[in-house]
């Protein structure tokens, strides 16, 4: 089974000019391949930063980062751009789509930092924006699109690119009942197909989707549960 992310004791902390915050304390985590993981937690106990130092968004302040076998430290920011727009795909609890840009063109984003030909452009935007049910809006703009709707380009663009590794924040946090129902049940079915998934979320319901759940406290893992899913071995 091939190993997406290995951390080793990672600790973050926060230096702030009155008060320092101690965010991680001592995470170490293993996820393979083809796994559904669920990060969990009460609000300010590091799951966010969690996922942003394993989206290399954020560095560690102590602690061993590798994704993909690449170990991460003490790499330099382009490096880092570059491991991050080859190997992961990020999915913001704001979408963080580009309101000017055609749902096609966000989606497109992250091939044309990899001097995609426009040919291979084409037919991966559309491949994912079916994956999604999205492709009957591919020439709208963000904001002409509901919340659930935004939630799956948002989606789309992580996939574009065949990441080792998606991770989501609180893909459900902005959106009423059915919307993330539907949220949840794409990643599910994403997993199925055979991808790495790491999500935060608030809600049991849907962490219950995971095969493992992951329970944070005060910067440190405090329980892990396999979900029966995984144990009878039906992803
Ligand atoms: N940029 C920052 N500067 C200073 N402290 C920060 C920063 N980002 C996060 N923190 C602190 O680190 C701790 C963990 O924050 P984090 O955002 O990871 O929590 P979270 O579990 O995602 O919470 P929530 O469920 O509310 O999103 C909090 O105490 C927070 O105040
Ligand atoms: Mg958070």
């Amino acid at each position: 089974m091939k190993t997406v992310v290995e951390i080793k004791n990672i600790h973050k902390h926060y230096d702030g000019q009155q008060i320092e915050t101690h965010a991680l304390q001592g995470v170490s985590l293993t996820i393979n391949q083809g796994e559904f993981v669920a990060i969990t937690g009460p609000s300010g106990c590091g799951k966010s930063t969690l996922l942003s130092i394993m989206g290399l968004m954020d560095t560690a302040s102590e602690g061993d980062y590798k994704i993909s076998n690449i170990d991460t430290h003490g790499l330099k920011v382009d490096q880092r751009t570059q491991i991050r727009n080859q190997h992961i795909g990020y999915v913001f609890q704001s979408f963080n789509l580009i309101d000017h840009l055609t749902v096609f063109d966000n989606v497109a984003l992250p091939l044309e930092h990899r001097k995609t030909s426009k040919e291979e452009i084409k037919k991966r935007v559309e491949k994912v924006l079916s994956q999604v049910d999205m492709l009957h809006r591919k020439s709208y703009r963000p904001n002409q699109l509901s919340g659930g709707q935004q939630q799956r380009i948002a989606i789309a663009r992580a996939l574009v690119g065949s990441p080792d590794l998606i991770l989501v924040d609180e893909p459900t946090g902005n959106l009423d009942s059915k919307n993330g129902d539907q949220v949840m049940a794409l990643l599910e079915k994403l997993n199925s197909d055979g991808a790495t998934i790491v999500m935060v979320t608030h809600d049991s319901r849907y962490s219950r989707c995971a095969s493992r759940q992951i329970q944070l406290l005060d910067g440190k893992i405090v329980a892990q549960i396999n979900s029966e899913k995984s144990l009878q071995g039906v992803a």
